[in-house]
């Protein structure tokens, strides 16, 4: 059986791991976090689908180990998923990762081609800086004693099980054969040895590959709010036919092209930007990526200009159904209902409802639909989950306006008005 060490169980990691686990790996698994160990070890419930099925039956193939001597002399490839966040100038930072290799690097000595695979998302070049850095710090040689591997995976929390399964791509970066050969082996069993899912790619190809995906992906959101947006002058535009006819042509294709709200999130926004950055630091245009954000960044005004044509009240109660940044999880990063609730909040009573408890502190958070629904004067509906499609039932006692941002909510009750963002 393959062992490997995983190094950082937050969010993706500590799923992926028992992914791996699943597929007859025997995983050593570290995070700084004392926290994460004490939450698996009580069966603390995770909103994250398929995490707690998969770590009940796979916990006789992941151990918890910080001894890293060990880890390391007992596997042949670690996976890094520390987090890299964004710096102001929109660079990742990649100081989690030296810190894990610097776990790593004291006991490369004796190995033999250890496999480092990067999981996190980092920037254009910094796995080059990775390999010169063990090289320096640790004595050994990239190609020999160890090598590193980009393999970022596309994912989104609340389903990251199934985006990892049903992946159409697999980046797997390398500058040393042996490093496609090894990740192949693990990848394989996955995808039920659909090879041509994964693309072989130099580590830089790979590091491109990752965020300029997300680019185009968030590329065409923001040329579906361009589109919707006409609707907003005139009414006698249903924008979401326009979006079906256009994505009928192949050339372009159905998937993100129907009406939603702005991007959020924690992966999106910030490989967007970072492309953006990229592409400036080359001497090269980014005119696009930039764009792409501008567009992103007026869509919370079109919400709030729709609220002044459509709301009648002087001081209504505001409702915002759906704070994270969509279904199954409560992350809420740049989500359009805490951008609302965060603007209507200094104005108006708000009030929130969502599935799960956000992750941010919220004044006047309501846990019950039908009592949110009943207080609010003007509900604003921010991302798709069948839970909402409540609001579809319930008796109101006064005209209710809803805005629904995905064009989601049908509703024939006589004391709801209905606007849905891009149809008139
Ligand atoms: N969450 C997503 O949707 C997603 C999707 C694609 C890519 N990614 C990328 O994956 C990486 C991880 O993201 P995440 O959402 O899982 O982050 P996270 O913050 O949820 O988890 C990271 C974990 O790493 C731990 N950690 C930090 N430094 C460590 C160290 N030196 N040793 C061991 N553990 C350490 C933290 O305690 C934390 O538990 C990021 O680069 C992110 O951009 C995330």
């Amino acid at each position: 059986m393959n062992k490997i060490l995983c190094i950082g169980l937050g969010k993706l990691g500590l799923i992926f791991s028992f992914i791996l686990a699943s597929k007859n790996n025997f995983i050593y698994g570290y995070d700084v976090d004392p926290k994460i160990k004490a939450n698996i070890t009580t069966n603390k419930k995770n909103h994250e689908p398929k995490l707690n099925q998969l770590i009940k039956k796979f916990s006789n193939k992941f151990k918890f180990e910080k001894n890293f001597k060990l880890s390391v002399a007992e596997t042949n490839c670690s996976f890094l998923v520390v987090p890299t966040p964004s710096k102001k100038n929109n660079e990742f930072d990649n100081k989690f990762i030296f810190n894990a290799l610097d776990n790593i690097g004291p006991y490369l000595k004796n190995k033999k081609k250890y496999i480092i695979n990067v999981t996190s998302t980092v920037n254009p070049g910094s796995c080059l800086k990775f390999i010169n850095y063990i090289e320096k710090n640790y004595g050994v040689t990239h190609g020999k004693e160890f090598i590193i591997t980009y393999n970022p995976h596309l994912i989104a929390l609340g389903s990251i099980y199934n985006d990892v399964i049903n992946s159409d791509v697999v980046l797997i970066g390398s500058n040393d054969n042996f490093g496609f050969k090894y990740l192949k082996k693990i990848y394989l069993p996955i995808y039920r040895n659909k090879i041509s899912k994964l693309k072989f790619l130099n580590l830089e190809e790979a590091e491109i590959s990752k965020i300029a995906i997300n680019t185009y992906v968030t590329m065409k959101i923001s040329f579906t709010n361009t589109i919707s947006q006409i609707s907003d002058k005139n009414s006698k535009l249903n924008t979401s036919k326009i979006l079906n006819a256009i994505g009928h042509d192949t050339r372009i294709g159905k998937k993100y092209l129907s009406l939603g709200a702005l991007y959020s999130g924690p992966c999106f926004p910030r490989d967007n930007l970072n492309f953006s950055r990229y592409l400036k630091s080359k001497k090269l245009d980014f005119s696009l990526p930039k764009a792409i954000d501008d567009v992103n960044d007026k869509q919370l005004d079109r919400y709030i200009n729709l609220f002044s044509k459509f709301n009648k009240l002087k001081n209504p109660t505001i409702g915002i159904c759906g704070l994270s940044y969509k279904k199954n999880t409560n992350l809420s990063t740049g989500s359009p209902g805490i951008l609302l609730y965060k603007y209507f909040n200094t104005k108006y009573k708000t009030i929130a409802y969502d599935e799960y408890k956000p992750d941010i502190k919220i004044k006047k958070f309501e846990k019950n639909i039908n009592a949110f629904a009943k207080q609010s004067d003007v509900i604003f509906v921010c991302y798709p989950n069948n839970i909402f499609k409540k609001l579809e039932n319930i008796k109101y006692n006064k005209k209710t306006l809803i805005i629904d941002l995905w064009n989601f909510i049908e509703i024939k009750n006589k004391k709801i008005i209905l606007k849905s963002v891009g149809i008139s």
